[in-house]
């Protein structure tokens, strides 16, 4: 185990995730079952996890859900199958806890967006605002802002704001350009996207509306405003999952990221869902995101086996971006 270990490690620093062959006839499930018992271990997974992933998953959430399951947890070791600045949230929140994630290459275009030097250079030009991040962002943007906001609670806290407070919001400029729509703020934007949400195409959109004439266009915010413009309903990761299980229309084309048809069809198992498609000329034409998707059940349990890779996090940076998660939990306590 310690030679087995030790060249792991070594892979790790290049590949990202653990890379040692499994033996063939490994239950890998059964044995991620006896690992999660044994090592008291929870796993939490995004809703744009591989449906295997998601069907394993002692909770399933969207960002906001996933943060408090993991700040609240009292298992010793957060398996968090989603992106990295997910697991580093989840390290933040709740440090005494081992945190891995299968695969540390598992980015966000989001987060590589905006650093926080940037983000101090931008405070420097508008000293009297106050910034708010959205949680797509790495620990030290975190650091540099006052609050984090996730898509399901962003126009909540924004609302609790003093309506003249002058507002630098980090780092997706079309969310921030929704959020300034619905709060009627006027907030300056960092220049980032989400690689996912803005490849959808509008003109394959329109045609997908033609041929489905009851269908409703429902959409995250993360995607491009003519995107938003077009859409019957526009929400957070939750939210989306909420409308199409309460909403009376029998049809949906659902402009966000592909892997959340998988929970929306066992909430509403009588409904057609179409995934809104892309430009792209992938095999499903639909949006994935190829960073959530790095996760797999090999990788998995690769990385309950051997406790790795780790997400550690230096105290002093920590401490400062815990600051900004923790003020966003307390404005945005009635969200669900
Ligand atoms: P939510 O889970 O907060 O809706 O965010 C979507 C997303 O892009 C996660 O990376
Ligand atoms: Fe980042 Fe977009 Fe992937 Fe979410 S879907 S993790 S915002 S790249």
């Amino acid at each position: 185990m310690e030679a087995l270990l030790e060249e792991a490690t070594e892979k790790l620093e290049k590949k990202g995730f653990i890379d040692i062959e499994i033996p063939e006839g490994i239950d890998l499930i059964a044995e991620i079952n006896r690992m999660r018992k044994e090592k008291n271990a929870i796993i939490l997974a995004h809703y744009y996890q591989i449906p295997e992933i998601q069907d394993i998953a002692d909770f399933l959430g969207d960002s906001l859900q996933l943060s408090r399951a993991a700040a609240e947890t009292d298992a010793d070791m957060i398996v968090f199958c989603g992106v990295h600045f997910m697991a580093e949230a989840a390290k933040i929140l709740n440090p005494t806890k081992k945190v891995v994630l299968p695969d540390l290459k598992a980015g966000c275009s989001l987060a590589d967006s905006c650093t926080g030097e940037g983000l101090r250079a931008m405070r420097a030009e508008h000293p009297n605002a106050i910034v708010v991040s959205y949680i797509n962002c790495d620990a030290d943007v975190k650091a540099e802002s006052d609050i984090i906001v996730t898509s399901s609670n962003a126009k909540t806290i924004l609302d609790s704001l003093p309506a003249d407070q002058e507002i630098i919001f980090a780092p997706d400029k079309n969310l921030g350009r929704y959020l300034n729509k619905v709060t009627g703020r006027n907030m300056i934007l960092w220049d980032g996207s989400c690689i996912v949400h803005e490849a959808f195409s509008l003109e394959k959109i329109a045609r997908q509306l033609s041929e489905h004439p009851n269908a409703k266009l429902i959409a995250h915010p993360e995607a491009e405003e003519a995107v938003l413009n077009a859409s019957d309903f526009i929400g957070s990761t939750s939210r989306l999952l909420n409308f199409i299980k309460t909403d009376e229309a029998e049809e949906f084309i659902v402009a966000t990221e592909a892997g959340i048809l998988h929970e929306m069809q066992k909430l509403a198992p009588g409904k057609k869902l179409i995934p809104a498609m892309t430009d792209e000329d992938n095999s499903c034409n639909c949006s994935e995101c190829f960073f959530m998707k790095r996760n797999t059940i090999e990788k998995i349990y690769l990385c309950m086996k051997y406790e790795l890779p780790e997400i550690l996090i230096d105290e002093d940076l920590r401490v400062r971006a815990e600051r900004s998660i923790n003020r966003m939990m307390e404005l945005s306590a009635q969200v669900k």
